[in-house]
């Protein structure tokens, strides 16, 4: 093929894959694109405990199904998308005030969602976006209820016992910055894996923006995250535009964006592979900001182009 996967392919990563899920299956000019570019798909919203365990021990596997029956059609690979995050979590998940209980709540969660896609699943974000911007631990019920960050080994060994070939990872955003959270970050890493919990892989989000400060330094979290040990994904990215006109000169920085950050992956022999958080300018959750590779009829961006020219650099 020519698309974007096996570019990356033939250079020795793993894939490049898309978010997606069920509501875009109808749309052709997305799922053309999917199929011919994509190796790897993740799950928008459709793997969250909201969608997947709305009330304690109801599960709803409607949206996960249908996003993993489209990957396994198409011979997509998947990473699931994700375990444990303070967002998109029930109140009732909220409300659990003691240790035990939500010990429970967290094994029965992830050893229920991981274990049915037993086999299926690349990698799983174990644990989402546990690091407070700031540095240190985010506040949420998991923080609050054990007080350390021992909520992490209960999900990693969980999804373990569920997945046992299943790469699991710990990700986040903004630890392509340097500073006080990618300190954080990799500090916990580090500790998970002297306590001998099960940690393959990191992921770093990687929603930035067009000319971003963190571009130029883009390799050098790279490699700091690769310090870890662990395998390093980039798995939700997108490069936003300032502004909701989308002029030729941003069109150029965004392109050089993109090519910049893929280079610093294929540079870095511990990154496996990079996924964007969507298709189309039209379809992200950044209304407005042009952040991905085709615009909203589906015509290559400049930035695809700096995505080729990353893979090849
Ligand atoms: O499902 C409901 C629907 O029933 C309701 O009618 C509709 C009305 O607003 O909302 C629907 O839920 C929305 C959901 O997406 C599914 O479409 C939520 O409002 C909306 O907030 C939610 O946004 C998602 C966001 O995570 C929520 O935190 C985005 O699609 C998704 O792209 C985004 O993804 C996150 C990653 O998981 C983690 N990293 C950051 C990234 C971007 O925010």
């Amino acid at each position: 093929g020519t698309g974007l996967d096996a570019l990356i392919k033939a250079k020795g990563k793993k894939y490049v894959g898309f978010a997606t899920d069920q509501g875009e299956f109808g749309n052709t000019g997305i799922t053309n694109i999917l199929k011919a570019e994509g190796g790897c798909v993740s799950p928008e919203n459709s793997m969250k405990w909201d969608a997947t365990e709305p009330s304690r021990g109801s599960f709803n596997f409607n949206g996960a199904d249908a996003l993993v029956n489209f990957a396994q059609t198409n011979g997509k690979m998947i990473r699931g998308h994700t375990l444990l995050w303070h967002n998109q979590l029930p109140q009732w998940v909220k409300n659990i005030g003691d240790k035990a209980t939500l010990t429970t709540v967290i094994q029965n969660h992830a050893s229920t969602v991981a274990g049915r896609y037993k086999g299926k699943i690349y990698a799983w974000d174990v644990a989402n976006e546990v690091v407070a911007d700031g540095g240190g631990m985010r506040s949420s019920v998991f923080s609050q209820v054990f007080g350390d960050w021992t909520f992490l080994d209960v999900a990693f060994k969980a999804a373990k016992a569920a997945d046992p070939n299943a790469k699991l990872c710990l990700n986040d955003y903004n630890i392509n910055f340097t500073g006080a959270k990618l300190n954080t970050f990799v500090q916990v890493v580090k500790d998970l894996k002297s306590r001998g919990v099960p940690i393959d892989c990191v992921g770093t989000q990687t929603h930035t923006s067009v000319g971003g400060s963190d571009i130029p330094n883009y390799k050098n979290t790279l490699t700091t995250l690769a310090g870890t040990g662990c395998e390093v994904q980039i798995t939700e990215l997108d490069i936003a535009m300032s502004t909701t006109t989308s002029t030729s000169a941003l069109q150029q920085q965004q392109r050089n964006d993109y090519k910049t950050i893929v280079s610093a992956c294929m540079g870095t022999s511990a990154c496996s592979g990079i996924t964007l958080w969507g298709v189309d300018d039209a379809n992200t959750w950044i209304t407005g900001k042009h952040p991905l590779l085709w615009d909203e009829n589906f015509a290559k961006k400049p930035a695809y182009q700096g995505f080729v020219d990353g893979i090849n650099s």
